[in-house]
């Protein structure tokens, strides 16, 4: 089932999201309704805030870039309760979109590498390492669990040149072509 993407000014996108353990009612279907909405929408990323629910979880399907992006073959991951505990590396400037800022892309800069540990959807614990885009994926996910929105990573200028645009987007006025709820919808 496609789910409605929640849109920036939605308050959900501001809190810091709740840890959920396997008794979750319907997990599974979630997560299969997660992966759907994003094909659909043509993300790479889904962070559960974004579909209306305040839980730590995200889902990443970033394989189809592998033409322009080697490194990210078969990278698909589901991602329960992650915590980053690292970063390191040097601070890198790339661009970001957000399906919930439908319209805005800017250059944001981040932490090269991420140390994180998560459980997949079976509850297993990892810790792993990425680096380069995997990790620039991860770390934008990871901030909708924390209540952060990649604007807010802009410097202070560049945020008050978006401000009305991010207005705009709370009240629906955007040409997104997936199905969203907006916050201030008239
Ligand atoms: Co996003």
């Amino acid at each position: 089932m496609i789910l409605p993407i929640v849109a920036y000014g939605s308050p959900i996108l501001r809190k810091k999201a709740v840890e959920i353990d396997k008794n979750y009612p319907d997990l599974k279907k979630l997560i299969e309704d997660m992966f759907q909405t994003m094909e659909a929408s043509q993300g790479v990323g889904l962070a559960a805030p974004q579909i209306n629910k305040s839980i730590r979880l995200l889902v990443i399907d970033a394989d189809g870039y592998k033409e322009d992006e080697p490194t990210l073959e078969g990278f698909i991951k589901v991602m329960i309760n992650p915590t980053i505990i690292e970063f390191s590396g040097e601070k890198i400037l790339f661009n970001e979109g957000c399906l919930s800022v439908p319209g805005i892309r800017e250059d944001i800069e981040r932490y090269d590498i991420i140390k994180i540990k998560y459980q997949d959807q079976d509850f297993n614990t990892f810790e792993e390492t990425y680096s380069g885009i995997a990790s620039r994926i991860i770390q934008h996910e990871y901030d909708h669990l924390e209540g952060v929105v990649f604007t807010d990573r802009c410097s202070v200028l560049k945020k008050r040149l978006l401000k009305s645009k991010l207005i705009e987007i709370s009240k629906g006025i955007t040409n997104a072509n997936y199905r969203m709820n907006f916050p201030n919808k008239k």
